[in-house]
């Protein structure tokens, strides 16, 4: 065995070298590994017993490529595309094992070599688009030339993983294996080709997927075009399309050297970092700070939902996908019967995309039993209600579950605006009490608010923190204030834009300015979507605002095919005049003067209420930390990611401007934009919310 540093070393098992990496967590390919590689690769080329060389990564996962944390600093040699090439130009067949995953730079690495074995359970990936930059280090030269155009468009710019299997039909792996005996089989397979004389197969000499789309340009336009709504905005995308057109139409090296010039445009531009804020402040948010009961978590192995409608299937959905037994609890059978269905056709829709497999379907669905009677919560040891938002009815539950519940068991609401003080104090053990928000549709969405009560305890918080990771969601731990931190943010946009559709701007134009900011939709077309009679009661209802004007004429958004705008029965939106009345005649008779409004008084007025309210939840400790912020908004309201989320956004335009332009908007519209103290000391500080 040799050793090249701590990194990366050599075995060399019957003529066979294993040139295995070690950097744990992830097998990143920072300075030290990539070196260590380079000089492994060299001094086995030079060892003349060595036939074949096999590399492999130790611990959870292959190498998941390029770290993170030297984007932004000066470059340290040997670059990734040097080693690869090393590899790639060996003389001696390189063959790469893969487990757990690779991506990035590590599946850069698989395709520089010459022949690839994957366990069956892993995953590849170029995620790189998630941070703002492309593949650098060959993946949009040679992925194309392996799998053709139309593929690698797709597979780089969504940056999603494929499984082992989905890589296989793709010609990306070229075998696959037990995970137990990878190494193994990896030998094995590298003692083949040396007996076989195998040629060394290098993707850059692949010619037949690209050439036959030489001369059919029009791919490129028809992806761009087809893809132009996900893709505003954001340019890494478009950087991608460019270097796989150079695949097709360049020599290989040529190819890498424009694949290089582009990846360090978009190092230089502002789009990486804040997705790089994004990346680390995702992560940051799902740890919780090291406590007494150090991190000690409960076991959950039954979990009760209280609520079969669309929200209680959605949760329910979650643990349902991870193995846990569900019970879940509605007023009557026919409510049950209907969630059921829902939950089935949910899992029907996966099935058809290919998600998940028939035989799933049904593991879940046993997994699955209803009820009509709340004492069947006794055994669970999470229960988390799920029905609409009243406070008497939740704190009714609350007092029934506490007499029911076993004792540990952790007592969630999913309020998304209540006390969950008050509903904890109805308990007799308001330290179990929490507050667990999905985001609809819950199966779904990725965000999850974990809220804090006072009493609530370090092992609630903590196992609500370890099982967000464990239904994939990304969780956030949130005090418990007014709407939380997402929807009291919501709330002040919402409240700015009714502002100014009764001051004279139109709901489509403050629904394209947000769209053109970056938003998937404007917040009049989300009422729409969500529907206006979401927090209406038609018990008391009395003209009070627009929205429950359009609520008394039936008008509940797209569900009755009209809201502020008006739907066909394709859901097609068209601006709807009878709104645009309602809106005319409601600022008369209240006296609002009505005026042009520009785009820009739009923009200003919405995102720097976001920012102001954003501050005020930090200085109120509701959130701890700005970054937690960023995460919410962008995982679950649409914030678009390359602008990293408000408080980021603000940090780049510089706080001192920000609490000029909210002087300026407090002097022309109010009290409600005076900045926030915290935004006033950062700001005369020099200071900004990523350092606060
Ligand atoms: N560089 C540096 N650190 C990384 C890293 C990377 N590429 N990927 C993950 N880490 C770190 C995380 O920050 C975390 O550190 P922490 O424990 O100190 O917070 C730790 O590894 C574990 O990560 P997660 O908590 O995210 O673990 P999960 O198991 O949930 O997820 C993962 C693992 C899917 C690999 C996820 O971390 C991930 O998506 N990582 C990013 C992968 C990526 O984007 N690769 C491409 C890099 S760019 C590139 O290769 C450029 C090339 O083309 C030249």
């Amino acid at each position: 065995m040799k050793t090249i540093n701590d990194t990366v070393k050599i075995t060399n098992t019957n003529g066979i070298a294993i040139v295995e990496i070690n950097a744990p967590p992830v097998n990143a390919l920072g300075a030290k590994v990539r070196k260590g590689i380079f000089e492994a690769i060299h001094h086995v080329l030079e060892i003349e017993d060595v036939k074949a060389i096999v590399i492999s990564c130790q611990g959870r996962t292959f190498s998941v490529g390029a770290d993170i944390n030297e984007f932004g600093k000066p470059r340290i040699p040997p670059s990734l595309p040097d080693v690869l090439s090393v590899i790639e130009n060996s003389e001696k067949p390189i063959i790469v094992a893969i487990h757990g995953m690779a991506l990035g730079g590590g599946l850069e690495l698989a395709m520089a070599a010459h022949y690839r074995i994957a366990a069956h359970n892993a995953h590849c990936g170029l995620p790189e688009v998630n941070l703002g930059i492309l593949p650098g280090a060959g993946g949009t030269q040679r992925l194309p030339r392996l799998v053709g155009v139309q593929k690698a468009l797709e597979f780089i710019t969504s940056g999603k993983k494929i499984s082992a299997s989905t890589a296989l039909k793709m010609g990306l792996v070229d075998k696959l294996v037990d995970p137990n005996g990878l190494l193994e089989e990896a030998v094995k397979y590298a003692q083949g080709i040396v007996a076989n004389n195998s040629p060394l197969k290098k993707i850059r000499e692949l010619t037949d997927k690209v050439s036959s789309d030489k001369n059919y340009s029009e791919i490129f336009d028809k992806f761009r075009t087809e893809n132009a709504r996900k893709f505003r905005g954001f340019l890494a995308p478009e950087y991608i399309i460019r270097a796989i057109e150079a695949a097709v139409s360049l020599p290989f090296d040529e190819g890498m050297a424009l694949e290089r010039n582009l990846l360090d445009e978009l190092l230089a531009g502002p789009q990486t970092a804040a997705l790089r804020h994004v990346f680390f402040a995702e992560r940051k948010s799902g740890k919780i700070p090291k406590t007494s009961s150090d991190n000690h978590v409960a076991s959950i192995l039954k979990v009760g939902v209280i609520g079969a409608g669309t929200m209680g299937g959605g949760i329910a959905m979650n643990f349902l996908n991870i193995g846990l037994p569900v019970v879940i609890m509605d007023m009557s059978q026919t409510a049950l019967e209907r969630g059921r269905v829902t939950i089935r056709k949910n899992y029907e829709n996966s099935l058809r995309r290919g998600k998940i497999t028939e035989r799933q379907i049904d593991d879940r669905m046993a997994l699955l039993s209803g009820t009509i009677e709340l004492s069947d919560m006794a055994d669970c040891d999470l229960v988390i209600e799920a029905v609409f938002e009243n406070l008497e009815i939740k704190k009714s539950i609350f007092t029934q579950l506490d007499g029911i519940a076993k004792p540990g068991a952790i007592l969630a609401t999913n309020t998304s605006y209540l006390n969950v003080d008050e509903i904890a104090a109805v308990t007799n053990r308001p330290e179990y009490v929490i507050g667990l928000h999905f985001f609809s549709p819950a199966n779904i969405m990725r965000l999850l608010e974990i809220v804090k009560a006072s009493k609530t305890n370090d092992l609630c918080l903590a196992t609500a923190a370890s099982l967000a990771k464990r239904i994939d969601k990304v969780g956030v731990v949130v005090g418990n204030g007014w709407g939380f931190v997402g929807n009291r943010i919501l709330q002040a946009r919402q409240g700015e834009a009714e502002k100014l559709i009764l001051e004279g701007a139109s709901p489509w134009n403050v629904d394209k300015v947000l769209y053109d900011f970056g938003f998937p939709m404007g917040p009049f077309q989300m009422r729409d979507l969500v529907g206006l009679d979401v927090g209406w009661n038609k018990n008391d209802t009395s003209s009070r605002t627009v929205r429950e004007i359009l609520n008394e004429m039936g008008r509940h958004g797209q569900k009755t095919n009209g809201g502020f705008y008006d739907y066909d029965d394709q859901r097609t939106r068209t601006p709807s005049k009878i709104a645009e009345t309602v809106i005319i005649d409601f600022a008369k008779k209240h006296n609002i003067v009505r005026r042009d409004i520009s785009d820009h008084e739009i923009h200003d007025r919405t995102l720097f209420a976001m920012v102001n309210e954003g501050a005020k939840i930090l200085e109120e400790g509701i959130a701890a930390c700005a970054s937690d912020i960023d995460t919410v908004w962008v995982t679950g309201y649409g914030w678009p990611k390359y602008l990293g989320g408000p408080m980021f956004w603000a940090d780049q335009i510089g706080l001192k401007k920000v609490v000029n332009t909210l002087l300026d908007l407090e002097k022309r519209f109010g009290d409600h934009f005076k900045p926030a103290a915290l935004l006033i000391k950062l700001a005369e500080e020099g200071g900004s919310f990523a350092t606060e």
